[in-house]
């Protein structure tokens, strides 16, 4: 895996989890003193130290990003000669049992450009601490079993830094000579140092409360930029349902009596649940409908949720390690998703969640960096941020629900809060306390936390309709992955139904089968009439299904199926089915496709939401997953041919979904957002027919519309074709949106998404555009992260796609290590292409890994997809 000629210097040191050994000292309380400045910032810690256990080891503190100690005294006295550098670390050779450290460091916010620790966002001061960033604050045992008792004073110049937070509970607050002023926080809850977090700045605040059900007010802050202030609402009315449903669903209340958020425009990712004042991305709090789309908004409270669902699952019963990560992740994914379906149609949001798990995460399980939901070994524990670990981990943890049922899950759930509160825990425990309160055995299943790899199935059902009988067989296989060679079968739970070819109607019921062995074999009789095989509804088991259902079945539960999860699941098979033939260069026809599409665009028990997503052909990525060889040029062409196919056979139907979803007013409801979507959808179906007046039907919606949602939509439809309507659409939308950031995002992403042959060119004339910068991650991801991932434009034949990519990797590592290496993974799967886009690939990887200087976190990748 990595490369054992290279020096050992440079081969950055791999962490492994059977490694883990309890920490030798504890930090029961800790006072931190900051005097702030953006060029300059003093630091001072007191720690009360404790040895754990009979062993003679130092105490060993972390540091990073070139911290060095001003002093070190020990239980009040300034010693020189006790203590030492080793590396990052600072050693301290202690005597007894209990000792007070304190430390005094400088560090400079404003030079901070990896985001990590204390950096300086659009004036602001704030932190990010996980998974290692409080060590490039100050010196302490950076790892997440190590909790303790926060005390911050924070002193910062008043006019520049009106307001001061930190965790906890504001205790005191006060002015001092020369301008400055202060405050000062307690956090009561023993928290590890990642949940640390402060931030000093010139905000406002929307402010307002919650009553909790034992009755306890909570005041919430959501703390912006003044002129953001009005951005706010919807993020709050997110946070107060968050809170409302964690009481009513896992019986979990909040415990401080603040809650603060703070809105930042320079975040590494999504944002961060530091205890009682969560650190967002400002795209995941800003809105309103002029600037923000419907998926913005559902974005918005689905990760507003789960940073406060954190609370309970991350911060009172936190990880052990960060091996455990999935503990808090997989988990809280699940509750915010199950939060998100409540809110809205629960159909529709499994179907996003679906999508977004084959989009992200089946290919990594596919590719050179699989890992398990619990990995064994890392270099750089930022590269495990992964849609393994937080995706799929969540299906996990589903499947256990689904084993269990609601009530044994619930009463699991209460028992891993219960036994683990105030504590770090890991993966197993979360396990036991499943098996304990509901007396299932789980012993086969943990093969889900310790194995890599998307299990593949296979169904075959055998009829004797005369006799009523029928047999299903299932077979699974696990696929080899890096260092994981062979697998052992996992317990698959699959919900499945045999259908009525004349009635469509369940024969006998939903079942769930637990597929545990290689094979299984499951026998019906008393069928009334030929079944159809429905399965894996509601996508109860995270696998990939393979059955020996043609296009008439597929066709028939597109149609009839009772579970919309597996009728969305069979109209998307009928369409891959079709355009994965049609890239082998079989000939096919899109009859099936067309009369399928049309029945679903007729059926009037559909509503807009599911018609929507139900008719959208699976991506190029996707149709590529299936192949054994990719050439992402072929599967272009003839995903287009079926989408032209489709927009001028139905144009008359798309037209009429079109007009309907017109008449919609702006409103953020399911049924309003489903209308919307169907809009979208529909007019480039109009474009893809070539339609005449689809030009001027799509400029007319980007100019009339009130919303966003419209507004990009229309955009998007007008950017991958040509015209004059595509230009003038393009430049009004940069003109009045000027300046506000999230929206210029969408304008750089629009471009890059753009299904025109011209794309890499112009999206290297993007990234030399003023307003284009790779400091920021929201706009280096909203053009090269967008572009990346644009199978034609990225995989264009002459490699200049790659080489732009590479290039980025390259420029942003020096300052950003964390987002550049969020880039490898396109780059990174090149074994799947055809031999020219693969070697090609495989060059800028090989050149990436020769560049001196790089981070551990770009180098991991790299070598990795190497190897
Ligand atoms: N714990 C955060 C979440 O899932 C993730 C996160 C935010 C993060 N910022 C980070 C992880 C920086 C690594 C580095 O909500
Ligand atoms: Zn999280």
């Amino acid at each position: 895996m990595l490369d054992a000629a290279a020096p050992v210097s440079a081969t950055p040191p791999v962490i492994r989890r059977e490694d883990y050994r309890p920490p030798d000292w504890l930090v029961p309380e800790i006072a931190l003193d900051f005097q702030l400045g953006a060029d300059a910032t003093r630091v001072k810690a007191k720690l009360t130290v404790r040895r754990q256990g009979t062993h003679a080891r130092p105490l060993r503190l972390d540091g990073g990003g070139g911290l060095t100690p001003i002093s070190v005294s020990i239980d009040g006295e300034e010693l020189h000669d006790a203590w030492r550098l080793d590396g990052d670390q600072l050693v301290i050779d202690l005597p007894g049992t209990d000792h007070l450290i304190e430390t005094e460091v400088q560090i400079a916010p404003s030079a901070n450009s990896t985001l990590m620790g204390l950096y300086e966002s659009g004036g602001l001061l704030c932190t990010q601490c996980e998974a290692e960033g409080f060590r490039r604050i100050t010196f302490f045992p950076d790892r997440p079993d190590v909790l303790s008792r926060y005390t911050v004073r924070m002193e910062a110049e008043r006019a520049r830094y009106p307001v001061l937070l930190s965790n906890g509970d504001h205790m005191d607050a006060g002015d001092l000579p020369g301008g400055r002023h202060y405050a000062l926080w307690r956090d009561p809850f023993p928290k590890p140092c990642y949940l640390f977090a402060l931030v000093a700045g010139d905000l406002a605040c929307n402010a307002d409360s919650f009553v909790t059900r034992s009755g306890r007010t909570i005041d919430l802050g959501i703390w912006v930029r003044e002129a953001d202030l009005a951005k706010t609402e919807h993020a709050m009315a997110s946070l107060k349902a968050s809170m409302a449903w964690d009481e009513r669903v896992y019986g979990r209340e909040y415990d401080l009596a603040v809650f603060n958020i703070v809105a930042v425009s320079d975040f590494n990712f999504g944002a961060m649940e530091n205890k009682g004042l969560n650190i967002f991305n400002s795209r995941y709090i800003l809105a309103d409908p002029d600037t923000a789309t419907d998926a913005d908004f559902d974005a918005i409270a689905g990760v507003v949720a789960h940073e406060y669902f954190h609370n309970w699952s991350g911060n009172r019963v936190t990880c052990r390690d960060w091996f455990q990560l999935s503990l808090k992740e997989g988990f809280t994914v699940l509750r915010d998703q199950q939060f998100s379906a409540d809110q809205g149609s629960p159909a529709v949001k499994r179907i996003e969640d679906v999508r977004a798990l084959r989009a992200a995460q089946f290919p990594e399980d596919a590719g050179p960096l699989a890992h398990p939901i619990r990995p064994d070994s890392y270099i750089e524990i930022s590269n495990f941020y992964t849609a393994t670990i937080y995706n799929k981990g969540a299906e996990v943890i589903r499947m256990m629900k689904l084993i269990l049922g609601d009530e044994g899950f619930r009463a699991g759930t209460d028992l891993y809060f219960d036994r683990h509160d105030g504590h770090a825990a890991t993966c197993e425990d979360f396990i036991v306390a499943m098996e304990d309160a509901s007396g299932a055995d789980l012993s086969r299943f943990r093969l889900w936390y310790t194995q890599a790899g998307t299990p593949r199935v296979k169904a075959v059902l055998e009829t004797d309709a005369p006799g009523g009988r029928a047999r299903l067989l299932l077979t699974q296989t696990v696929p080899p992955t890096p260092g994981q060679p062979e697998k052992l079968p996992m317990p698959i739970p699959l919900k499945l139904a045999l259908l009525g070819a004349a009635s469509g109607k369940a024969m006998g019921g939903e079942q769930l089968v637990i597929l545990d062995e290689a094979e299984k074999e499951v026998l019906f009789d008393g069928l009334t009439e030929a079944p159809i095989l429905s399965i894996n509804h509601g996508f109860s088991a995270p696998i990939c299904l393979e059955t020996d259902r043609g296009p008439a079945d597929l066709a028939f539960l597109s149609a009839h199926d009772e579970d919309p999860f597996a009728r969305y699941e069979a109209m998307q098979q009928l369409m891959l089915d079709t355009l994965v033939a049609a890239a082998r260069g079989q000939t096919v026809d899109h009859a099936g496709v067309i009369d399928a599409v049309r029945n679903t665009l007729t059926d009037p028990h559909l509503d807009a939401a599911f018609v929507a997503e139900a008719v959208l052909l699976p991506s190029e990525a996707f149709i590529g997953d299936q192949l054994e060889v990719v050439d992402p040029e072929k599967v272009a062409v003839v995903r287009e041919a079926l989408r032209n196919d489709l927009g001028t056979e139905l144009l008359d139907l798309w037209r009429d979904a079109y007009a309907r979803a017109q008449a919609n007013r702006y409103e953020y409801s399911p049924s309003a957002k489903g209308l919307r979507r169907l809009r979208t959808v529909a007019l480039g179906f109009i474009a893809a027919a070539k339609a005449p007046d689809w030009a001027e039907l799509a400029f007319a919606q980007y100019r009339d519309s009130d919303n966003m949602t419209d507004r990009q939509g229309a955009m998007g439809v007008l950017a991958n074709n040509e015209g004059v309507e595509r230009e003038r659409a393009l430049a009004d939308f940069h003109d009045r949106y000027a300046g506000d950031a999230l929206v210029i995002d969408k304008w750089f992403t629009t471009q890059a998404l753009s299904t025109r042959l011209d794309t890499p060119e112009k999206v290297e004339a993007l990234a030399r555009h003023p307003d284009f910068t790779i400091a920021n991650p929201n706009r280096l991801r909203s053009l090269v992260g967008a572009f990346a991932v644009n199978q034609r434009a990225f995989h264009d034949v002459s490699g200049r796609g790659y080489r732009f990519v590479a290039d980025m990797i390259l420029g942003v590592d020096r300052l950003n290590p964390q987002t550049a290496a969020r880039l490898v993974p396109s780059l990174g799967r090149w074994r799947r292409y055809e031999p020219v886009r693969a070697t090609l690939m495989r060059g800028e990887l090989e050149r990436i890994l020769a560049a001196p200087g790089l981070s551990k976190d770009v180098f991991e990748q790299v070598s990795k997809s190497l190897g």
